[in-house]
C-alpha cells in the first residue's frame, strides 16, 4: 500500500477540535488503506520554548489522544520524533539545500516575526518547515494529510525532493498533500474570521478534546455569530454561522443543506445549542480514553517505544541513501 506520513505538535495540553475534525479524523480512516505513521513531533515544539517538564507531559498526552481517537498501533506506525534522530540528521542535508529568501517566505515564520519580532524568534523556528520536510522525506511518504494551513510547507517539501534528486539523482519520493476541504479550516469559536489556534485563540475560542464537556457546551453557547437571524451557510457572509455547521456536519455526517433546512426559521439559539450535544457526544469517548490511556504512561511509553523501533527502520535506511547521494563516506 502507499505510505502516508503525519505529525502534531505537543504544544499545548489538548489538541483542540480544529486538530482533531482537519486532522486526526482523517489519519483514523486513512489508516485502513495505507501503510501510515504517525508522529508526535516533539523537536518541532521546542521552537516555541517549552518548559521541560509541561512537554514531557504533552508528548504523553498529544499520543495518547491519538490513540483515543482511534489510531491503532498494530496497524500503524506511532511514535516520537526524538526517538528517531534520522529526522534530525536529514534535516541537516536539507537546511543546505533551503534558500534563505525561501524558508524567509514561509507564512507561518512571516506571521509569528510580524506578531511578536524578529529578534524574539530562534533559529528554530525559521528552519521548522525543513525539518517537517525532512519528517515526510526521510519515510518516503507518498501522502501528508493536513490541514489547509500546511499546504506551504507540503510545496516546499516537494520542491526539496524534487531539488535533491535533480541534483544528487532519484532519491526522494515526492509527496502529495492531501487536504480534506470540507474540514481543512475549522475557525475560532469567538473571532470566526480566523483558524482556531493554539496559539493564537483565546481559551474561549478553541474547544479542546480533554475539556470538561459542560466547559466545552458552554464555549458553543457562547459562540460569536453573525448579525440577522437566518441559519445559512455563507462563510462570507456569516462566518460564525458558517463554523458552526461546518463543525455539526463533519461529527454527525448530516449534510450543510440538511441542517439549513431543518434550522429555517428557528434562528441561531437551537443551532448552538444542537451543535454542543454534537460536540459532547463525539468528543466525550475520544476523551475519557485518553485520560485512561494517560493513568498508565509506563504503557503508553512501551507502545512509543516499539514505534520508534519500527519508524527507525524505514527511516535509517532512507537517510543512509541519502547520505551516500550527498557524498558523506559509510559510517564506520
Ligand atoms: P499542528 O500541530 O499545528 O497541527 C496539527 C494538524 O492540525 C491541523 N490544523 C487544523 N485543521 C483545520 N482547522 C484548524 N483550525 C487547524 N489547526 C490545525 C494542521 O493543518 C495539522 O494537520 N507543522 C505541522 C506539524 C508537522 C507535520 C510534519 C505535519 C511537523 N512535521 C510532517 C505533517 C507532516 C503543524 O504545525 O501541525
Amino acid at each position: 500500500p502507499a505510505r502516508l506520513f503525519s505529525g502534531m505538535q505537543p504544544t499545548a495540553d489538548s489538541l483542540h477540535l480544529g486538530n482533531y475534525l482537519g486532522a486526526l479524523v482523517n489519519w483514523v480512516s486513512m489508516q485502513e488503506t495505507y501503510d501510515a505513521t504517525y508522529c508526535v513531533v516533539d523537536l518541532h515544539a521546542l521552537t516555541v520554548s517549552p518548559d521541560p517538564e509541561a512537554l514531557r507531559q504533552r508528548t504523553r498526552v498529544t499520543a495518547a489522544q491519538y490513540l483515543a481517537a482511534g489510531i491503532d498501533p498494530e496497524r500503524s506506525t506511532l511514535f516520537v520524533q526524538s526517538h528517531a534522530p534520522e529526522h534530525a540528521q536529514l534535516a541537516w542535508l536539507l537546511n543546505c539545500l533551503t534558500g534563505f529568501g525561501e524558508a524567509g517566505r514561509m507564512t507561518q515564520f512571516k506571521d509569528k516575526t510580524a506578531r511578536f519580532g524578529a529578534d524574539q524568534q530562534n533559529v528554530g523556528l525559521f528552519a521548522y518547515p525543513v525539518l517537517q520536510a525532512a519528517d515526510i522525506l526521510v519515510h518516503d511518504a507518498d501522502r501528508v494529510p493536513v490541514g489547509e494551513d500546511q499546504r506551504q510547507h507540503l510545496e516546499l517539501t516537494r520542491d526539496l525532493a524534487q531539488r535533491f534528486n535533480a541534483r544528487y539523482g532519484e532519491t526522494f519520493v515526492v509527496p502529495d498533500v492531501h487536504i480534506v476541504a470540507a474540514t481543512a479550516k475549522v475557525n475560532d469559536l469567538q473571532n470566526p474570521g480566523a483558524k482556531m489556534s493554539k496559539s493564537a485563540s483565546s481559551p474561549n475560542g478553541i474547544i479542546e478534546l480533554l475539556d470538561d464537556p459542560k466547559k466545552t457546551a458552554k464555549k458553543i453557547r457562547s459562540a460569536v455569530t453573525d448579525t440577522g437571524t437566518e441559519v445559512r451557510f455563507d462563510p462570507a457572509e456569516k462566518p460564525g454561522v458558517s463554523n458552526l455547521l461546518t463543525i455539526h456536519s463533519a461529527l454527525s455526517g448530516e449534510s450543510i443543506a440538511s441542517l439549513e433546512d431543518r434550522f429555517a426559521g428557528k434562528g441561531y439559539g437551537h443551532l448552538k445549542v444542537e451543535v454542543a450535544d454534537v460536540v459532547v457526544s463525539a468528543l466525550a469517548p475520544v476523551r475519557e480514553r485518553a485520560l485512561e490511556l494517560l493513568a498508565d504512561p509506563a504503557e503508553l511509553d512501551a507502545l512509543l517505544a516499539r514505534g520508534a523501533q519500527r519508524a527507525r527502520e524505514r527511516a535509517s535506511a532512507v537517510l543512509a541513501r541519502a547520505f551516500d547521494r550527498v557524498g558523506l563516506l559509510p559510517a564506520p
